[in-house]
């Protein structure tokens, strides 16, 4: 698919997503000259700034992420494309000064417009409504998508709720609901890696895999986002997206091609196929927690109910762990662990595959004392990799053994590293729709959580801690189903656990 040019609008561009993400990207992409010609973007806030302050704004975000790497031509191409526009979301004129602007002939924007909605997820509708009612999404002259950023709805029903107003003005093929875990290169090496290479599909299912870890851990706590996160919480904030995406395309069947449709209609059978939890059994399938005070790093931080914005009675959860089934002929009755935390360890995320010891104890009678069970490890971020973890002999005369890995590693030293809002912001000008969110799948995802959610939502008198810098509660480890799994936090190979 080729990219087209369009003219991006973005909403919530003086804000943190987009200092941090959409700028940076989109001045990456003009870089490596990925941005077609005519290509231009209307910044949109309410600031009262005129051009020239948001070009010294622009430069201050673009400066601060790229640092050394900073290209002045690159630059002037890059901030020639930008236009700033003042207006209030809430008001009426601003949409209709928005069209002014847009129609402009002298302007000559390309009439293929992109809007990201990088704003409160509370402003969605109206911002939506608002656009609609002056005709902003007609596509008579060139095509209208809209990219919606995270939460996609609170719980079930807001997301229905939500998504009926955007079918009011849209249809499914003009919006892009993101969950930028799909832009990251080793989310998508997921897919290669279980289907370019046919020697693992036949151990790729109950047969021969014990059960499966996802991981997310942040060091970080809420880092003054204290409003949000309380009202939100782990579960919301990170189990009912990213760790559910990375587990369909753990557990997805092979889609037929590589196209948007193919790819989503596989993902949504494996969270239909999930297990759902009933509320009596939300202890038995989900844990929660919440951070006391520790040591992060070496440095003393406060535990949750002491930062800012959090009521000290708060029970909201900065640890979630979750056990689920995915009920199909291939994982029938493997369990799926998913956890994610803050001010834990270390920050990282990863996809650990225990596979079954072998059937037989052949070296019984031998000095071999340990085997280890084979482990595919995936690490997404920060580390980049796949290992296969395989028992081998030591050197010498004696028949020991220890765990080595084969590495197959994504990415060479010298090769650069792709922030996924890049790939997800070039996408959105092709029209490709592969790594956003079909509705059905947001919808199923909520469903999986509901039950969990509503009943921590009623169970306020007790939530239990860990403390920071820890990887998280250990009461935690009653969701395993076997005495024999733990919760694995590395990607190099572990000291021996079983002895035979
Ligand atoms: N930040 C992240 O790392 C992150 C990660 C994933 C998803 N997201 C999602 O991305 C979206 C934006 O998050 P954020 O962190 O960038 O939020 P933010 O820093 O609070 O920025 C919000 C933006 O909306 C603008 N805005 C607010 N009210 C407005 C109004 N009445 N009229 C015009 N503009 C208005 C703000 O303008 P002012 O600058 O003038 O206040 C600001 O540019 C949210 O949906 C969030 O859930 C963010």
């Amino acid at each position: 698919m080729n990219a087209e040019p369009c003219t991006y609008v973005i909403y919530g561009s003086t804000g943190n997503l987009s200092r941090i993400k959409l700028m940076p990207a989109l001045y990456h992409l003009d870089e490596a000259n990925h941005l077609p010609e005519g290509t231009r973007i209307i910044a949109i806030g309410r600031r009262p700034w005129d051009q020239a302050t948001w070009l010294k704004e622009l430069r201050e975000m673009i400066e601060q992420k790229v640092k050394s790497n900073f290209n002045e031509a690159v630059f002037k191409r890059f901030s020639e494309r930008f236009c700033y526009h003042r207006g209030d979301l809430h008001e009426a004129e601003a949409y209709a000064a928005l069209a002014e602007l847009i129609n402009d002939p002298e302007q000559q924007f390309s009439k293929n417009i992109a809007y990201y909605l990088s704003i409160s997820p509370a402003d969605f509708g109206q911002v939506l409504e608002l656009l609609s009612a002056n005709h902003l999404f007609e596509e008579e002259y060139g095509w209208r998508r809209v990219i919606i950023e995270k939460p996609f709805g609170y719980d079930l029903d807001s997301a229905q709720a939500l998504q009926k107003k955007i079918s009011l003005h849209l249809t499914e093929e003009q919006v892009y609901r993101i969950d930028h875990y799909l832009g990251k290169g080793m989310v998508q090496n997921v897919l290669v890696f279980r289907f370019a290479n046919v020697m693992l599909e036949p151990l790729w299912n109950r047969n021969y895999i014990d059960h499966i870890q996802i991981t997310h851990s942040e060091e970080i706590g809420i880092e003054g986002r204290g409003e949000y996160y309380n009202s939100a919480g782990a579960m919301r904030d990170m189990l009912q997206s990213h760790l559910l995406q990375m587990m369909t395309l753990v557990a997805m069947e092979p889609p037929v091609s590589m196209e948007a449709e193919a790819l989503r209609d596989e993902k949504v059978k494996v969270l239909k196929s999930i297990r759902p939890i009933p509320k009596e059994a939300v202890h038995g399938h989900a844990f929660r927690a919440q951070y006391a005070k520790g040591t992060v790093n070496g440095v003393k931080v406060n535990g949750y109910l002491q930062e800012d914005n959090v009521p000290p009675n708060s029970t909201t959860e900065t640890y979630a762990a979750m056990k689920l089934y995915v009920d199909n002929w291939r994982w029938r009755g493997v369990p799926f662990y998913l956890r994610t935390g803050k001010r834990l360890a270390k920050a990282q995320s990863t996809i650990s595959i225990c596979f079954r010891h072998p059937p037989l104890q052949f070296f019984r009678d031998t000095q071999v004392h340990c085997m280890n069970q084979n482990w595919v490890l995936l690490g997404i971020q920060p580390e980049e990799c796949i290992r296969i973890e395989m028992t081998v002999k030591e050197p010498g005369l004696e028949m020991s053994t220890r765990t080595t890995s084969l590495d197959a590693s994504f990415r060479n030293q010298n090769e650069k590293a792709i922030d996924a809002y890049e790939d997800l912001l070039l996408d959105v000008l092709k029209g490709d729709r592969s790594l956003f969110l079909r509705f059905d799948e947001v919808e199923s995802a909520w469903r999986i959580v509901d039950p969990i959610l509503q009943t921590w939502a009623i169970e306020r008198d007790y939530i239990a801690t860990y403390p920071a810098g820890s990887w998280g509660p250990e009461d935690s480890r009653r969701l395993f189903d076997k005495e024999s799994q733990a919760w694995r936090s590395s990607l190099t190979p572990e000291a021996c656990k079983y002895e035979v």
